[in-house]
């Protein structure tokens, strides 16, 4: 069993909480990467890296926040950058927001290089949160606006976090 990299890219913080509750529940040692910043963040440490060695790590999970329909561009531009990498190992994907699986899945898969969208066999819509002290005005009014047509945010999904968590144990050949 190897260690697996989660790359994640988050704005408020809850795409960030989820790659760690990941990083916590899997069976093989996992570390964080926001590729935002570019920091790595294990469960006791954080440094700011220049560049990440996807060569050191088994399985790659790839995950960002949505926003109006997209990924970060943090994590678009790591995905293009890294995609012949990437292809080399096994990646899985996941989407923060508050949007439907669907939905998400759709949006994310549109935004990564063809490739590595065929190659990511494994994806998980793990929820979302809305935080209103965090956001602009805008960010607050286009929510408030969502919550009037689809209800409030269902928050940070645990039950598709431990099934992920299953997923990817057998994608580390860990089970
Ligand atoms: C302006 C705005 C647009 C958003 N657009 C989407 C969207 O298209 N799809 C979605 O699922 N969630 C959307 N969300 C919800 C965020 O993805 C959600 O708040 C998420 O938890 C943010 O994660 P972060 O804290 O890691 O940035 C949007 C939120 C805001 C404020």
């Amino acid at each position: 069993m190897s260690n697996a990299l989660i790359v994640f890219a988050s704005k408020y913080g809850t795409t960030q909480k989820i790659a760690q509750k990941i990083a916590a529940g899997i069976k093989a040692t996992a570390v964080c990467y926001d590729c935002k910043t570019g920091t790595m963040i294990s469960a006791d440490s954080q440094q700011n890296v220049k560049q990440v060695n996807l060569a050191g790590y088994g399985t790659i999970v790839l995950g960002s926040a949505m926003y109006m329909g997209m990924p970060i561009s943090a994590f678009k531009k790591f995905c293009a950058a890294h995609e012949k990498e990437l292809l080399s190992h096994p990646v899985a994907l996941f989407t923060c927001g508050v949007g439907t699986s669907q939905e998400d899945e759709g949006y994310l898969r549109k935004a990564l290089p063809a490739a590595l969208n065929s190659h990511a066999a494994s994806y998980a819509h793990l929820g979302g949160d809305v935080v209103p002290e965090r956001m602009n005005a805008f960010e607050r009014m286009a929510m408030k606006e969502y919550v009037k047509q689809h209800g409030p945010a269902a928050g940070i999904n645990e039950q598709a976090i431990a099934e992920f968590c299953i997923a990817l144990n057998k994608l580390t050949g860990s089970l």
